[in-house]
């Protein structure tokens, strides 16, 4: 049976308070899980979050023979000793595209790799052209068939290589990096994603005795050798994208919302967008405090495009999207990285929101607007989760379809949310199998 939220919004009121801590980020722990095979012996992880992602990504692993285990509530151990696969399980793979990270770390430690084109969020083309490319660099053989592809490494082990990307990309960033730990040689990449996940990954392989050189720059060297043994586990740094949500939901519904045990630096980028708003935000070393809104008397008359690290995040847009609608004035948004991603914003403007689509990728939001609940359908989880934000901030109740979508990326978000005032039920879907 499929599960929806039941809502009942707040009618624009401020009435949220407490604390919100903020789980291990998705799409840092997603990468460390496939490095696992880079290593001769089992890896333990801290501060993994409890979401569907991480599941699938248990099980794609454990299809390859490796072991996934619970160490405690949030620890994982994972030993890929028993690893003997090397085809990933389509059915699985094609329900995140992050199964693509698991590629770079088969290749290079088995020589061989077969996966079908990833699925994920629909939220523009998402090619995988660059990491065909970078493979075929490091001397791969690419065979492609029935929408499934079959990489071999000549003789077993790929090659050291210089590789540019000619987009800054964060999985193949990482699936790269992986890659080159085990390959022969010498490999450059340039042109490197800034996330905090890759920069975090790439620690990590280093603390463990990978030889990477140039780690927070986009240019990085990485001298192959042997499998890692495991000397440092890897803790999961704090969820930026739950963190910039949270931090948007309390601009919108709190004079006293307590975000805990997150990086501050990590949402530089929404922090002065939301202070040149009016929000005051207490920042601490690991806390963010939610203080109000002194709204400005002049209309707002902000652009934000998304942008790669350090600059505004995509995986942002959409909650932000939403707090324009409650700002004065007419305020831009251009999302610059997917280009199927404002799709939501339809089901925005059912809600009350004065938005005109300026072309597929660039929103100007006219506010303030009130919304109204109404039934919704997350097309993917980061607009799921706006769609919760809209929810909450909007007079009467909604529903949310597609939770799965939310608990893909966000941990037990209905519990979490009660905690600090939201009315908010998971109810199985009345005639859903
Ligand atoms: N791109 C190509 N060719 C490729 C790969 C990427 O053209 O072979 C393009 C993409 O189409 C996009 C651009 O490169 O236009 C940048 O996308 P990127 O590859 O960086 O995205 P990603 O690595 O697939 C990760 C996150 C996304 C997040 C983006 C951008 C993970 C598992 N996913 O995706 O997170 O939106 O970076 O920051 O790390 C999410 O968590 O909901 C999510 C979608």
């Amino acid at each position: 049976m499929k599960d929806e939220f039941l809502i009942q919004g707040l009618a624009g009121k401020r009435l949220l308070k407490g604390e919100i801590p903020i789980r291990g980020s998705k799409n840092a722990v997603l990468p460390a899980m496939a490095s696992s095979f880079l290593f001769s012996g089992p890896i333990l992880l801290h501060n993994v979050p409890h979401i569907e992602d991480v599941l699938r990504m248990s099980e794609l692993m454990s299809s390859l023979g490796a072991k996934v285990s619970a160490k405690n509530d949030r620890t994982l151990l994972i030993s890929p000793e028993s690893a003997h696969a090397h085809i990933l399980d389509t059915a699985i793979a094609k329900r995140f595209r992050a199964s693509i990270l698991l590629s770079g770390p088969l290749l290079s430690r088995f020589g061989k790799v077969v996966f079908p084109y990833p699925g994920g969020c629909v939220i523009g083309k998402r090619p995988i052209d660059l990491f065909l490319q970078g493979f075929k660099k490091m001397g791969a053989r690419v065979l492609e068939r029935d929408e499934h592809f079959t990489l071999f490494a000549p003789k077993g082990k790929l090659s050291g290589a210089d590789i540019f990307f000619k987009i800054q990309s964060v999985t193949v960033s990482e699936t790269f990096i992986m890659a080159a730990v085990l390959a022969r040689g010498v490999t450059v990449l340039r042109n490197v994603a800034l996330e905090p996940e890759v920069t975090a990954l790439a620690q990590f392989l280093l603390s463990n005795g990978a030889r990477i050189e140039g780690i927070g720059t986009t240019t990085l060297k990485i001298t192959g050798g042997a499998p890692l043994s495991p000397k440092h586990s890897y803790d999961t740094i704090p969820d930026r994208i739950e963190t910039g949500s949270f931090l948007l939901l309390g601009a919108l519904s709190s004079d006293n919302l307590l975000i805990s045990d997150c990086k501050p630096d990590h949402v530089r980028a929404l922090i002065d967008v939301l202070r040149e708003s009016g929000v005051i935000i207490k920042e601490g070393k690991d806390t963010l405090h939610v203080r109000g809104w002194k709204k400005a008397n002049t209309p707002l008359s902000l652009q934000i495009k998304t942008h790669e690290y350090p600059g505004f995040p995509t995986d942002l847009q959409a909650p932000l999207v939403v707090f324009f609608t409650q700002c004065k004035g007419e305020n831009l948004v251009f999302e610059t990285i997917f280009e199927g991603r404002l799709s939501y914003i339809e089901d925005l403007k059912r809600m009350g929101a004065d938005i005109v689509m300026w072309d597929t990728q660039r929103a100007l939001i006219k506010g303030v607007t009130p919304l109204k609940g109404r039934e919704l359908d997350g097309p993917d989880i980061r607009a799921g989760l706006a769609f919760l934000i809209a929810a909450i901030v909007a007079r009467g109740s909604s529903i949310i379809n597609n939770v799965y979508y939310i608990d893909r990326g966000y941990e037990r978000i209905e519990e979490r949310l009660s905690a600090v005032g939201v009315s908010i039920e998971r109810r199985k879907k009345a005639g859903s199998a």
